[in-house]
Order: structure tokens, then sequence, then C-alpha cells
């Protein structure tokens, strides 16, 4: 785009990269690639493969996540429904459907890695969200690295520390064999020890891998950016989570090392790969149901079908 993405970077920022929670100003608003226009288009050229549509409760206690379809519905159709609605559409691998969209992925991590020494990103990918007014995301815990670069609306993201008493092993384990939904186990008093971030447009946050979140907008539609990236480091901690995880779960071993220095780090990667490859762990993976449609005609803009696996 010309102009630095990042508006305020400063050298100390390098330093404590990845390690603690980073706010910082942002300019893809810039780029032209999420007006209005440009995301109805995004959203009518969006197969199934390249999005969860979903409706939820209130409780942030109690996960009712529901999974939905576009159906026919157009982008316009789609946008309109999410502003009088309680929806969250989550646009997955934009890089993959519009070749604009991978030019601005590239810019952001090539910034960022001129920016910080020996940050060496892979698997990088972008997402968008767009969210009726009001709603939550339920509190959970995403496998890569995850930044998050808001366009529009206001919200609060509430972050958490990694520590067991928010994210606990076994529950880490479970989200990366896909044994379990990403959402965890929240309790309100969680919040005493979270970090509030009353996240405007054009600010972007950065947290600590795998620290637990959860948001909820204000009264008003949200769209956001999501990039997801792995690093050699995040890699090492996903393949030995996973190995743990199954060694836990199906051979019944306790007391697991999650050391990414340890000898046993490359036989773990190496045993998680060829689980994997084997599509050993496929039955004891969760299946998602769609059970609703967008209905631009409907109060909630959406309506109940038939469910069925995804
Ligand atoms: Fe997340």
């Amino acid at each position: 785009m010309g102009q630095e993405l990042l508006r305020d970077w400063s050298a100390s920022h390098a330093n404590s990269f990845g390690d603690e929670t980073l706010l910082l100003h942002h300019r893809l608003k810039d780029s032209g690639l999420f007006s209005r226009q440009a995301l109805a288009e995004l959203i009518g050229n969006c197969s199934s493969e390249h999005y969860n549509l979903n409706t939820m409760g209130h409780d942030p206690e109690t996960s009712e996540w529901r999974e939905g379809v576009i159906g026919d519905a157009s982008g316009e159709d789609v946008l309109a429904s999410i502003e009088r609605g309680r929806i969250w559409l989550n646009l997955r691998g934009v890089e993959e459907i519009d070749p604009r969209y991978k030019t601005l992925l590239d810019e952001i991590f090539d910034e960022i890695s001129a920016r910080v020494p020996d940050f060496a990103p892979f698997k990088t990918k972008l997402g968008i969200l767009v969210s009726s007014p009001k709603v939550q995301v339920y509190y959970h815990a995403d496998i890569p690295g995850q930044m998050l670069w808001h366009l529009e609306g206001t919200k609060r993201i509430y972050i958490y520390p990694t520590t067991d008493k928010f994210l606990s092993q076994q529950d880490l384990e479970g989200i990366i064999t896909g044994e379990t939904e990403e959402d965890l186990p929240f309790d309100s008093i969680f919040d005493d020890e979270a970090t509030i971030y009353h996240l405007q447009p054009d600010q972007m946050l950065f947290w600590p891998l795998n620290s637990p979140h959860r948001v909820t907008n204000d009264d008003c539609i949200n769209i956001s950016v999501t990039t997801e990236h792995y690093t050699d480091d995040i890699r090492k901690s996903y393949a030995v989570n996973y190995a743990n995880g199954i060694l836990r779960r199906v051979l019944g071993l306790k007391h697991l090392s999650r050391s990414l220095t340890s000898p046993l780090v490359y036989p773990k990667a190496a045993f998680a790969m060829l689980w994997r490859t084997l599509k050993l762990n496929r039955s004891r993976e969760i299946d998602l149901m769609v059970d609703f449609a967008i209905d631009t005609g409907s109060k909630t803009g959406i309506k109940d079908i038939p469910a069925y696996a995804k």
C-alpha cells in the first residue's frame, strides 16, 4: 500500500513481541478492501468451506453456539441480516478467495518480519469477522498466533492469563486434537484477572500464544480482520500438545512435558504427524451440525432448517 501498515510501532515493541499483549494502530482500511461493497462482493464469492456463520445465546458461562449457512442470500442480504440479528460471520482463508487479500496479508507479515528480529512466520492466513450488535464470542483459545485488526464498530475483548487455572493442559490438548471445541469452561470470576480492551476502529491487538479470550460487541455492527501465523516454536508447541493429547487420552499416560527444548520434541512431532496423516483421531473429532440459514425476511435475519452435518 506504500505506507507502513502499523502506525505507532516503536523499537521496544520488538523486544516484547509475542510475550506481552500489544495494542497498536493500523492502516488496513486504506486498502479499500473492507468497504461495505467490497465485503458484500467477497461474501457473495465465498463457498461453504471458507466461512462459519454462527448465532449464540446471551450467557457468557453457557456456550450455545449454533452453526448456520448463507444459502441463497446475497452478500448484501447477509450484511443486512447481521445488522439486525445475533449473527457472527467468520470468513476464513480469504487470501485464497481473492488475490488482493493475499497481497495485503503478505504486506502485513513482511512489515512485522522486518521489524522483529528472528520472527519468521509461515502458514499465514487472513480472516474477516462481521458480527451483529451486542453479540458475544464465548471464552476460548486459538491454536496459531493470532492478531486482531479492528476496522469498524466497538467491542470489548477480555484476555486472560495462560496459566492452568484459565487453560488446563488437557483442555489445550483437546482443542489441538479436535476432540473438544475451542470454547472452554468459563466462570465469570475469571474476569477479576482479565485484561479488558475496549477496541476502537483502526486498533490492532496481538496477545500471547493460546491466551484464552472472549469478546462482547457494543450496540453496533463490528468488522475486524484476523490474521493467523505459525513460527517454528508455535509449530513445535502444536506438535508437543497434539502428541501429549494422544498419549494421555489413548494410552493413559500422565505427567507429560510441554518443553519445546527437550530431546523428546522431535519424536513427539513425528508421532503427531503420523497420527494426523493416518487420520487415527478422526473418530474422536467433533462434527459440526448446521441448523439455521440466513433469512432476509425474518426479524432475526435467520430461520431454522433441518439439521445436517457440515
Ligand atoms: Fe479467538
